[in-house]
């Protein structure tokens, strides 16, 4: 099985609807370890990604997230909003001119899409940013397609790990972004952007 355009469009409209109603537990999350835009940003991001991808649904898979990355990058301010775009616009190349992608083809895209989101933040695995989630994601998917795991449940794995490792960022302490200036105090919060991009998985993994 392929992942397919529709199925891209599908994973955007259950991303807005997730986000939309996670926005206060994730504005709760920024307002202890930052500034408490998070949830703001992520639903108003996904909304008018929404809107944007409604319009394009002939598009190759490379063109749909090209253009969730450019949305994200001129929509949502703050540091998330450049870090997700980044990570949509590096993993469009791998699925340039496709209209469906195997499990090889998607595991590179979000191995490219998180490179550029570690080039971008400089944040390592550890930071307590939302890295911690797709880079070890990035590494399950690439696991998964070289044992021959069907698609869907390689993004069902890969949605556990990410909330997971979502998990994982409560005791951490920030090194990077606004919750690094806390220090020791960011330690017992979980980060709003890996909360943010468990929810993004988990809704892929449905999307299949
Ligand atoms: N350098 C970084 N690398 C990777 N992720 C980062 C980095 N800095 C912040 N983040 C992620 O961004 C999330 C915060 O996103 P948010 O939308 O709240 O932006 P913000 O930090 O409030 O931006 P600003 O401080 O510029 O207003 C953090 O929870 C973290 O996961
Ligand atoms: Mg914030």
């Amino acid at each position: 099985m392929s992942f397919t355009n529709s199925q891209y469009i599908n994973w955007i409209d259950r991303c807005a609807a997730a986000l939309a109603a996670a926005q206060d537990e994730l504005t709760a999350l920024d307002t202890a370890i930052g500034d408490g835009d998070h949830g703001l940003n992520m639903h108003r991001g996904f909304s008018k990604v929404q809107e944007k991808l409604a319009a394009e649904a002939g598009k190759d898979l490379g063109s749909l997230s090209k253009s969730v990355g450019m949305t994200l990058l001129s929509t949502v301010g703050g540091a998330s909003g450049p870090l997700y775009g980044t990570f949509f616009i590096k993993a469009a190349p791998a699925l340039n001119g496709k209209n469906e992608a195997d499990l090889a083809t998607l595991a590179q895209a979000i191995a490219d899409g998180s490179a550029g989101l570690v080039a971008r933040g400089q944040a390592a695995a550890g930071d307590k940013t939302m890295v911690d989630v797709w880079l070890p994601v990035a590494e399950v998917l690439k696991q998964a397609a070289a044992s021959g795991v069907s698609l869907k449940d390689a993004l069902q794995a890969a949605a556990r790990t990410a909330q997971e490792q979502a998990e994982a960022t409560i005791p951490l302490v920030a090194k990077k972004g606004r919750a690094s200036y806390l220090g020791e105090r960011s330690a017992g919060h979980k980060d709003p952007g890996a909360a943010s991009s468990a929810l993004l998985l988990q809704c892929l993994a449905e999307a299949v």
